[in-house]
């Protein structure tokens, strides 16, 4: 059938994955003991590559609030805010975030991903651009995409990429959304969110910052990266997920303007999904708090990304540009990024493998996301499996 013909590119895809052993997209983690800890195939595996940066999956507290909201509100919501209406927990989720960013309001989504094609299908129309960098998640790619904007791509970080690009935009400059993400989810590198902001105010246009990756992690309070460079107040818009340091699902986005609650009554992604359930917003309510309530999370979480980034460079490794909770290891090629994921599977350690072409420079990566509730010897567990390699 001609319509199925393209499906030949996946499956050789699938066939190239198994022969080299697992097949990644079929890991199975039978148990897991804890946000660290699982078991593969019979085997006790250290888990080097969930984003759990606080480690929040097995938090007790969150676990409770998470049963309760389950035995007093049910399962699900079985619908969207706009059809079926909206929990209280929705709305104080909201409230709590605008407050944390001290921002005058909040849109909590169902999914990171939605968040992002619901505030960029929102904001953007055909008359607009929109200046993406090049490293971009997929999900700020596909809301570009889906808005009918013109997208023009800048090299990854490069200021003078961005530059010339507002420069060529001329007037339009100024209906241009610069796209960019706090800390990049594969290398780990940051943007350079203060001299982005400089030229975005130099030519008039507005920005949105991707902070998935770095909500937990980065700034004195754990806002992120804008908060690190001193610049949340000039950002327009800052866009989040619930599926990493929050240890839940779901997504969200604040912005110092107040127009971005009239997102609810035209954002497709927003209005045409169900809403989050009551289990997700008491847990992410509780991790919230407890983001808040204790930095020091933030501190093992750094204190152990040190220990691995040293550990691992002293093996002689090429990692990412910078310091940070993800490092990731750049092999040779595709065939030794398969072989090696394989073998530290096999040793037990389960890490991510980034292929081509989803990659930075279509290069291929072993990438390891480290968390706070990773102990000093699991760390040096998975420094001697990548020595064995
Ligand atoms: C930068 C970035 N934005 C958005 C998302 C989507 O988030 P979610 O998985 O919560 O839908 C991800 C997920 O990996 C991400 O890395």
């Amino acid at each position: 059938m001609p319509l199925l013909e393209k499906f030949s590119i996946a499956k050789q895809l699938r066939s190239s994955l198994v022969d080299a052993g697992k097949d990644p997209t079929t890991v199975v983690f039978d148990v897991v003991n804890s946000a660290t800890e699982g078991v593969v195939d019979g085997r006790t595996t250290i888990l080097a590559g969930t984003n759990n940066y606080l480690g929040m999956t097995f938090d007790p507290d969150c676990i409770s609030a998470g049963i309760t909201a389950l035995n007093t509100l049910g399962t699900g919501t079985t619908g969207s805010r706009m059809a079926n209406g909206s929990y209280a927990a929705h709305g104080k989720l909201g409230a709590e975030l605008a407050d944390f960013y001290g921002c005058p309001n909040a849109l909590v989504f169902s999914t990171g991903y939605t968040a992002n094609l619901g505030v960029l299908t929102a904001l953007l129309g055909p008359d607009d651009a929109v200046l993406l960098d090049s490293d971009a998640h997929a999900s700020l790619y596909d809301g570009c995409r889906m808005s009918g904007a013109d997208i023009f791509r800048f090299k990854h970080n490069d200021l003078t990429s961005l530059e010339r690009r507002l420069e060529r935009l001329g007037e339009r400059a100024r209906r241009c959304l610069i796209v960019v993400e706090g800390m990049y989810s594969v290398l780990g590198d940051c943007a350079p969110l203060a001299e982005i902001v400089a030229l975005k105010e130099r030519f008039g246009a507005s920005l949105l910052v991707d902070e998935a990756h770095s909500l937990g992690v980065f700034g004195e309070t754990g806002r992120g990266v804008a908060e690190a460079d001193g610049v949340s107040d000039k950002v327009d818009f800052i866009v989040g997920t619930f599926s990493k340091s929050l240890g839940a699902m779901g997504g969200f986005c604040v912005s110092r303007h107040e127009i971005l609650d009239l997102f609810r009554y035209v954002s497709r992604p927003f209005m045409f999904t169900a809403s989050p359930s009551p289990v997700v917003m008491a847990t992410t309510h509780e991790a919230l708090r407890q983001l808040r309530a204790r930095p020091e999370l933030k501190d093992t979480l750094w204190s152990n990304a040190r220990r691995l980034y040293s550990g691992l460079q002293e093996l002689g490794l090429e990692l990412g540009p910078e310091l940070s909770p993800v490092v990731a290891v750049r092999c040779k090629d595709k065939e030794s990024a398969l072989s090696s994921w394989n073998k530290l599977l096999h040793a037990g350690v389960y890490v991510n493998m980034m292929l081509p072409p989803a990659t930075p420079g279509g290069g291929s990566f072993l990438r390891c996301s480290i968390s706070a509730a990773h102990t000093p010897e699991q760390i040096d567990i998975i420094i001697s499996k990548f020595k064995d390699l």
